[in-house]
């Protein structure tokens, strides 16, 4: 998709205000998204997306709306469905990605402000919470799923990363070592390092929380543990996040829970 095929439905934003379109050359391949400028200086990013692709805006859109009372998110201005297409408005968040943050002196570093991020995140009261797809107990049907219906899948995977594990031995291990209830959390749910907006030296706002919701904290440590080991070369930050987060050591058999889950999940 690009600016010549886009068209906004005119009941989501006010398009004889709107100045400047200017494409943003990031995000999955099945979605497109643009900084919208208005005449009145505001500014907007849209998120679009084929309603037939996988994922749901709609979803992020929930999550955006109930995360925003109690953390910094963008405020959504907008969600509607038109023409097979799934459009997002939200409030533009000034600042880069913590991916691109440059720390300057007197500023924290990138781990240490990603722990603080995180240990704000995970802080906020789930008592109210509706969204539950990612509870340990979720997450263990779903590989137990793939293994049903794409077992062959699923060895070659057991066999690259656990090579000294059967199957039923992993699935034995989740169950043993799946977080308890009281240990859970609201969790971001993709917390890389692309998905953190740093402004002036702090945080400015969580951003991407389509699949945030209720599950372990490892959830998110062990995602950004990846982000900074497998996705960017930054490995030197984690022990400043964990220092930022709070905790002195890494429980690793929920590391290793997340570890087996990210594989099977295919
Ligand atoms: N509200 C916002 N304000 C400013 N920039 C934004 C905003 N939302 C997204 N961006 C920019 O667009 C990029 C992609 O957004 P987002 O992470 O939400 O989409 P995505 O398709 O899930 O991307 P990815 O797969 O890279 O995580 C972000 O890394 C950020 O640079
Ligand atoms: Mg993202």
């Amino acid at each position: 998709m690009n600016n010549n095929q886009l068209s906004i439905p005119s009941t989501l934003v006010n398009l004889s205000e709107l100045i400047k379109i200017t494409r943003i050359n990031k995000g999955r391949h099945y979605q497109s998204l643009y900084i919208l400028e208005f005449s009145n200086s505001v500014k907007c990013v849209l998120k679009v997306k084929n309603v037939a692709e996988s994922g749901s805006l709609l979803r992020e859109a929930e999550r955006l709306e109930w995360a925003h009372k109690t953390i910094p998110t963008p405020k959504v201005i907008g969600y509607q469905v038109e023409n097979g297409k799934e459009y997002l408005v939200m409030t533009y968040i000034a600042g880069c990605t913590a991916e691109d943050y440059q720390q300057k002196e007197g500023q924290k570093s990138l781990g240490y402000l990603l722990g603080e991020g995180l240990r704000t995140i995970h802080n906020v009261p789930i008592n109210h919470c509706e969204f539950t797809d990612l509870l340990p107990d979720k997450l263990i049907d779903m590989v137990k799923m793939n293994i049903k219906e794409r077992e062959s899948e699923a060895r070659v995977a057991i066999n690259n990363i656990f090579p000294n594990h059967t199957m039923e031995q992993l699935i034995d291990f989740l169950e043993k070592n799946k977080a308890p209830a009281d240990e859970l959390v609201f969790t971001h749910g993709d917390y890389g390092s692309g998905n953190v907006m740093i402004n002036d030296g702090r945080i400015e706002a969580f951003i991407d929380l389509g699949d945030s919701g209720i599950s372990d904290p490892y959830y998110d440590i062990y995602y950004l543990f990846k982000s900074l080991t497998y996705y960017t070369d930054r490995k030197e930050e984690f022990g400043k996040f964990l220092k930022g987060y709070g905790i002195s050591e890494l429980n690793e058999s929920r590391m290793k829970f997340h570890l087996i889950i990210d594989t099977l999940l295919l």
